[in-house]
């Protein structure tokens, strides 16, 4: 949520920060803007809401040259969207930029006596004051009296007019990584930002003051003593982070979803089987577990529902799915013998840290399923297993989704195998076939016909229904989800045979129901469930596997995937659902990278 970029060198600023916002739009869009020190040492700022592309245009107008700056692109939180909301905040001396939440603002507004002072809404802009407030020359000794007052999360970088060519900055739980490069020092909230000048980095230490200069980054404890953060490597490149010819980032992401699957799969085979010892995972944390939970939040939860259909009935223990903003407020029924999952793809959703906290504060132990390396979560985890999806940018989670999924189910096959609930050939079985999902999804992501056909359907209509049972209905959730969140139809995704409790009511002439009917056990009462809806006038869109045979008139589209053990159809599946909501939101014109009042990472409650 929110991101920030802060550069001092020799380069010019005002393109280095423009660039990084761009990078690091998708963390949020509703409003943008950039401070500098000009050639004589004047700051200036500018910033404007809409997107990155608005601001870029004021300031090339402008002409301005700076060698010192820091930028903000913007999801609002306290504050409307508008131009003052907008960061940087000017306080006296003090310009500022901020991500993450401060909760005491408002006792903070009284105390420091603030109220005529303010001109937006914002937390931010107190916190900008109060550090005013603090500085009496010292940027640093100014930031170590802030960080004691403030309550919440903040990732903040922070310029003082009288000093030139500096950028400050400091954090709490809100993520912020820096390089020092050949280009110049940076400091950014995501490393998309420091791809194209780096590979090698550092996670700024939560409680740490980090002074950028235009020749190094020092990093300092609160105490003002000098401390050497461990350096990082990044293991992807500036293609990842480019859309590479596609019209978007989210067709390009579901594309590279095979190569994701690959690069998280193979490197953890070991003669057929799964293997965690590079990860250091010990195969102990599966066998003495008496419970699994699964913690998430959005498409990470929805990984985590599949994992729970498919784990629970062959480990035989329990398996539960939380939500993690339910979870973390919860008294929850973990402890010593229960193996959390925490499933992340940033690793620094602030719920799901939260829930994580929690239940190690229970002593479970922690296993984390995180994409970006480095993150918060991956570090405050007992054990991290890392997906290798490379950066997902569009803010609908594609790629991310499949190589949890890919994490999980190996998790679960390692564990049937230590638990012996796999013989060694069942367990290289299911190991040969979820790598068979991998050229299913291929297929699917060659052909896309009939989802193109299908959106065009579906952007009709104002609510659209999935249904499935047992692991098809836990495709489903994702599948809504999807539709919803990039093309704004309202969707639901039912449990098939629940469907007549009620939402039948809501079945009429033409209203899309997509069902999913992949599993051989449930497949004649899913039909059943079909035909219900098809007598009351649905659009059936029919997905099974080929080689099914289905009454003529009972699907109006009938999308058909290559033969999987049916433990695995959720890879090709999850192709067709992305692809069916990217359509849909494309035949509706929208921003499918985008989509309006999301963002990417959600680091406030
Ligand atoms: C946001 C994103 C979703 C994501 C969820 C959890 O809502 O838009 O795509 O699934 O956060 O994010 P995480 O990074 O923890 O997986």
């Amino acid at each position: 949520m929110c991101g920030i970029i802060g550069y001092s060198g020799p380069l010019e600023a005002g393109s280095i920060l423009l660039g990084g916002l761009s990078q690091l739009e998708y963390r949020g869009y509703d409003s943008a803007g950039i401070a500098y020190f000009d050639t004589s040492s004047k700051v200036h700022v500018v910033k404007k809401t809409g997107k990155v592309a608005r601001l870029k245009e004021t300031v090339e107008v402008m002409k301005a040259s700076s060698h010192c700056g820091m930028g903000h692109t913007r999801w609002a939180t306290h504050g409307g969207v508008s131009d003052e909301n907008a960061h940087p905040h000017r306080a006296g001396r003090v310009t500022l930029i901020h991500n993450g939440i401060i909760e005491n603002y408002h006792s903070l507004t009284q105390e420091f006596h603030l109220e005529s002072q303010l001109i937006s809404q914002t937390d931010s802009e107190v916190a900008a004051w109060v550090l005013e407030s603090f500085y009496s020359g010292d940027p640093k000794e100014a930031i170590r009296k802030l960080a004691e007052r403030m309550d919440g999360a903040y990732g903040f970088c922070i310029m003082f007019d009288d000093h030139p060519g500096e950028i400050y900055a400091i954090r709490n739980v809100s993520p912020l990584v820096a390089a020092y490069t050949p280009s110049g020092a940076l400091i950014a909230s995501d490393l998309t930002a420091l791809i194209p000048y780096t590979k090698r980095y550092f996670v700024v230490p939560e409680q740490h003051i980090v002074k950028l200069t235009g020749y190094k980054i020092s990093v300092f404890d609160l105490d003002g003593a000098r401390v050497m953060p461990e350096m990082l490597e990044i293991n992807w490149n500036m293609d990842a982070a480019m859309k590479n010819g596609f019209p978007h980032f989210m067709l390009k992401e579901i594309h590279e979803q095979p190569e994701a699957m690959k690069n998280t799969i193979l490197p953890r085979m070991t003669k057929g089987l799964p293997d965690f010892t590079d990860d250091g995972i010990p195969d102990q944390l599966f066998e003495d577990c008496r419970e699994i939970h699964m913690i998430a939040c959005g498409t990470a939860m929805h990984a985590g529902m599949v994992a729970k259909a498919l784990m629970e009935p062959v480990l035989r223990i329990p398996v539960t799915v939380s939500i993690a903003s339910e979870f973390r407020y919860e008294d929850p029924l973990v402890d010593e013998g229960t193996l959390v999952i925490i499933i992340s793809q940033s690793g620094e959703t602030i719920d799901t840290l939260a829930a994580l906290g929690l239940a190690k504060s229970y002593g479970a132990k922690t296993l984390a399923i995180v994409n970006v390396k480095g993150s918060t979560i991956a570090r405050e985890s007992d054990y991290v297993l890392y997906t290798h999806a490379g950066p997902e940018i569009a803010v609908a989670s594609t790629k991310a989704y499949s190589v949890q999924l890919a994490a999980l189910y190996m998790i679960s096959c390692r564990m049937s195998l230590v638990r012996g609930k796999f013989t060694r050939e069942q367990a290289e079985a299911f190991l040969t076939g979820l790598l068979d999902a991998i050229p299913a999804m291929e297929t699917m992501i060659e052909r896309q016909l009939e989802e193109k056909h299908l959106a065009a359907h579906l952007i009709q209509q104002h609510d659209t229904f999935f249904i499935g049972r047992g692991l098809d209905y836990a495709f489903s959730l994702e599948g809504a989800l999807k539709l919803k969140e990039i093309s704004y139809i309202h969707a639901d995704a039912y449990a098939a045979g629940e469907l007549k409790h009620g939402t039948i009511a809501l079945i009429s002439q033409d209203v899309p129901v997509i069902a999913i009917a992949t599993q051989e056990h449930v497949f004649a009462k899913m039909i059943s469930n079909v035909r219900e809806v098809k007598a009351r006038g649905a659009f059936v869109i029919l997905l099974t596997k080929e080689h099914v045979q289905i009454d003529e008139g009972l699907a109006d589209i009938h999308i058909k995937i290559p033969h999987l053990d049916d433990r695995f159809t959720v890879f090709p599946i999850a192709v067709i659902l992305q692809l069916i909501a990217y359509y849909a939101s494309v035949g509706k014109n929208l921003d499918v990278d985008q989509p309006r009042n999301l963002a990417k990472s959600v680091t406030v409650e």
